[in-house]
This record gives structure tokens, sequence and C-alpha cells, in this order.
């Protein structure tokens, strides 16, 4: 699989796998095929209650824990600074692990006004060594000035909703100039009724792949990395066989122009929307 390199020098597949919603033996099951499947950057939250059947998951696959990138997030409900450290080192007590490679804000929760704290504690948790990069999801550009502004470092990554009907354009613009790599939240758009798109669907026989890969392989020419979730053995190696073709740039536009003001799948502007 081809590389990312973050502004911090962590190296990153261009896919990852998103584990949303498995939990448990299944769970378990679901994570070692896709580990198993090549997958070797796992996103996962604190608020997904998954961290112990992650690193369950991790045990069982037989890979060497140093070759995975391993991701969790903070909730806005432990941002404040000490309990934000605490709840990192639970983070890791629940995974099993010394480390996580990724640890990311969930959301910034503007309203509350503990953004700022809550990255002040993963700075500080990251020279702990509990952690190798930081980032955020969810994060505005306004967001990110302030954490610039008050604590001097920026995030290497932001995570955030993306897919052909909320392709993020502007936001991707500012994570670009300052060197922050966009990262694809419900980057097949929750399996929604975009899959049924047409356009897509003669996109997708024209380079003789399924939509799923066309919109994959979109998102990486975009210079993203998305994180698609996918219970199949099928599906998860289908949603990672996007390295033997290449988009044109007639076409790229194509999809570009299918987004939609309102395109997000659940209404979740960051600005208004908040989650704990
Ligand atoms: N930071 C945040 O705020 C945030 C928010 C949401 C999600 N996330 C992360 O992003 C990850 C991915 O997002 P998501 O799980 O919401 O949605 P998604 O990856 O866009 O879509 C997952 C759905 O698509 C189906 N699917 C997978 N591959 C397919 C294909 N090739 N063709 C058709 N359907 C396919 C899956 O079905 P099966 O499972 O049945 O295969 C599942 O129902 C999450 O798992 C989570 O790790 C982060």
């Amino acid at each position: 699989m081809e590389n990312y390199v973050l502004s911090d020098g962590l190296r990153l597949p261009k896919v990852g796998f998103g584990t949303y919603l498995l939990n448990g033996a299944q769970g378990v099951n679901t994570i070692v095929s896709g580990i198993q499947a090549g997958y070797r950057l796992l996103d996962s939250a604190f608020n997904y209650e998954n961290e112990g059947a992650l690193g369950q998951a991790v045990k069982r696959a037989g890979i060497n824990r140093a070759d995975l990138i391993i991701t969790s997030k903070l909730p806005g409900r432990h941002y404040g600074f000490q309990d934000a450290i605490s709840t990192i080192q639970e983070s890791l007590y629940r995974a099993g692990l010394d480390y996580y490679d990724l640890y990311l804000l969930h959301w910034p929760n503007p309203k509350r006004g503990q953004y700022v704290e809550a990255w002040q504690a993963l700075i500080q948790a990251q020279k702990f060594g509990l952690i190798r990069s930081i980032g955020v999801c969810n994060f505005l550009p306004e967001h990110l000035d302030k954490l610039e502004k008050e604590t001097g470092v920026m995030p290497v990554i932001n995570q955030i909703e993306l897919h052909p009907y909320f392709n993020q354009q502007s936001q991707r613009d500012y994570d670009t100039k300052h060197n922050i790599l966009t990262e694809d939240w419900s980057p097949l758009g929750r399996a929604s009724q975009m899959l049924k798109n047409d356009t897509l669907i003669k996109l997708a026989a024209k380079y003789n792949k399924n939509v799923g890969q066309l919109i994959l392989r979109w998102e990486v020419q975009l210079g993203t990395l998305p994180i698609p979730k996918a219970s199949s053995p099928a599906r998860q190696a289908g949603n990672m066989d996007l390295f033997d073709f290449v988009i044109s740039d007639g076409d790229m536009s194509i999809i570009n122009s299918l987004t939609k003001p309102d395109g997000r799948s659940d209404n979740q502007d960051p600005a208004e929307y908040e989650e704990f």
C-alpha cells in the first residue's frame, strides 16, 4: 500500500479501517479479518466502547504491533486537563497497549470552550510517550487557528466527514495549507443512497471497479485518507484494491461536482453539533 507521511514524520497507509459498531466477540473477529486482509491503520474511539475489542484483535491477528497504526479519540466529557490524561491512560489499559500511534480530540464542542485545555493534555501525553502523533476530528478553521494561537502546536491530522456528497473543499484547502492531513470518516457515506447515484455507477463501470472502490480512489486522489468500515472479508479486501487504476482529471471533476451544501449524512455541523 502507498503511504502518506505526516508533518511530524509518522508514516501512514493511504487507506485505513473504521471500527464504529464493531464490538464484542463479533467485532474482534471482524477487526482480525480486516488486519489479515492487509489494513494497518485502525480507527477506534473511547466512545465506541471497543478499544478492548480492538486490543484483543491486535493480539489475535498475529501482526507485529509496531507495524500497526492504532488510533483512538478523547470524548468531550473528559476535556479537563487532568481528566484527559487519566482518560488516555484508561484508553490504553482498555486496549492493552503501551501507546497509541494517533490520538485525536473527537469533537471541538465549541460552546463548552474546553478544546484548548484538552489539546494541552494531548501535547503533554505525547511528551509522556503515551501517544506518538496528536490530531483532531471535526475541527473547523476557527478552532484550528485557536489551537495554534494558544499552544503553538498544530494537529498533524484532521478527521472529518468526507464523501462525494460532502467533499469539504474549503476545509481540505485549509488543512493542506497548514500541513494537516485530512482523514475521511464515513468515506462511503455510511452506505447510503449515495452508492446508488447514477453518475457514480456509470463511472465505476468505466474503470471496471465497484462504486465503493471508485469513491475511495477519488478520496485518495484528493490527497486524503479514507477509513471505510466493512464487515465481510470480500468488502474489506475490495476497499483496499484501489491502486491499479487512476481516475482522470475530468472524471475527478465530475465526482467533485456531486457535493451539496447540505450533504452531511447526519447534519453534524461542528460549529453547532456537540458530542460528549
Ligand atoms: N471522528 C468522527 O466523528 C467519526 C464519525 C463517524 C465515523 N468515524 C470513523 O469512520 C469510520 C468509517 O465511517 P462509517 O463507519 O460511519 O461509514 P462508512 O465507512 O462510510 O460506511 C460503512 C458502511 O458501508 C458498508 N460498506 C463497506 N464497504 C462497502 C462497499 N464496498 N460497498 C457497499 N457498502 C459498503 C458497510 O457495510 P458492512 O459493515 O456490512 O460491510 C457499512 O454499513 C467509522 O467506522 C469510524 O471509525 C469517525
